[in-house]
């Protein structure tokens, strides 16, 4: 049987998958990510190879970072929310685990691994959001992943037509999707709500001790399960961008399905129905033409891994 290494540099957490050619994952293992720490980071993704390697021959590592990738998939150009500038993360691994290391976007993994062995493999085209610190997208077109010409396409999360001139980005512009649509804006809008109009946010408010620049993502997603009009606020306010951004993916890839992932979705509903409804409020004047649905990845925080873990297998077929 033939093994391969997936692993997930994530904001807090580095995480890793042993795992076999039909994606299922066969043990885990995951270190805390060091904070502004290169050399650490790459101490992590040793430790989690590792400690997954123990007894298997293991082919290669595939790894899923946030970024702008070179596209020899080598190094981290540029991470907009993680402090790395031309960051040669593939030579850096390679040097301290001695296998073949590819080094492809967090989102690109995602989609690759839902597209193989999850809520895609149906389609032949397929878009992914992953709502996190960040929003990240990723691409299938008839079942290449789409990398472009410089590695760095379907960087959703920094299309800026939403809001050219809005709030400054990681990236260095203004307006970004990801300033409107990720957990963070989700916690900012629940803030600035709270703060404006208190009488709207009693469960956040209570939940957060009083003082709304206390209020975390979690909390926002409790008291929007208590009906607090101002946690749904917020909801529906990234729903709103991350709808009608998936109805321009709609225009622009026609893809079978449109996924989201990351750690927001663990609100279920609450994040998929302001979607959905945004969604097809933009499409109402496609009601002859079919389009695609809007639902939840399926491998959750494991798309990554598998989809790293696969591209490293075929690491031989760049798209
Ligand atoms: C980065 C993407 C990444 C996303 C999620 C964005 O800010 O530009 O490369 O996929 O965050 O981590
Ligand atoms: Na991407
Ligand atoms: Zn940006």
């Amino acid at each position: 049987m033939s093994l391969t290494i997936g692993v997930d540099i994530g904001g807090t957490k580095v995480g890793g998958g042993l795992v076999d050619e039909n994606g299922n994952v066969l043990g885990t293992a995951r270190r805390p990510t060091p904070a502004d720490d290169q050399a650490g980071v790459i101490q992590a993704v040793k430790e989690v190879v590792d400690e997954l390697r123990a007894g298997h021959e293991i082919e290669a590592v595939g790894i899923g970072a946030a970024g702008w990738i070179s596209s020899d998939r080598s190094t981290v150009m540029l991470a907009p929310n993680v402090s790395w500038k031309n960051e040669p993360l593939r030579d850096k691994v390679t040097a301290v685990i001695d296998l073949p290391v590819v080094v492809e976007n967090d989102a690109n993994v995602a989609i690759w691994g839902e597209h193989r062995f999850g809520a895609a493999k149906a389609h032949r085209s397929s878009v992914l959001y992953t709502i996190g610190t960040g929003v990240g997208g990723g691409i299938v077109v008839k079942d290449n992943l789409l990398r472009g010409t410089h590695g760095v396409a379907a960087e959703i999360g920094h299309i800026r037509s939403v809001m050219p001139g809005g709030r400054e980005c990681g990236c260095g512009r203004t307006g970004c999707l990801e300033q409107y649509a990720s957990g963070r804006a989700l916690t900012r809008a629940a803030r600035d709500g709270a703060a404006e109009t208190p009488a709207k946010a009693p469960v956040l408010l209570k939940l957060a001790g009083g003082d709304p620049d206390a209020i975390t993502g979690r909390q926002v997603t409790e008291a929007a399960r208590e009906g607090d009009e101002v946690a749904l606020a917020a909801f529906d306010s990234i729903g709103f961008y991350l709808g009608n951004s998936a109805a321009d993916m709609v225009n622009l890839i026609d893809p079978g399905v449109i996924l989201i992932a990351g750690g927001v979705v663990d609100a279920g509903d609450l994040l998929l129905d302001p979607i959905r409804r945004h969604y097809t409020e933009a499409l109402a004047n496609r009601a002859l033409v079919p389009v695609a649905e809007v639902r939840a990845a399926e491998l959750g925080s494991k798309a990554g891994v598998i989809g790293a873990a696969d591209l490293a297998r075929h690491r031989d077929i760049v798209p």
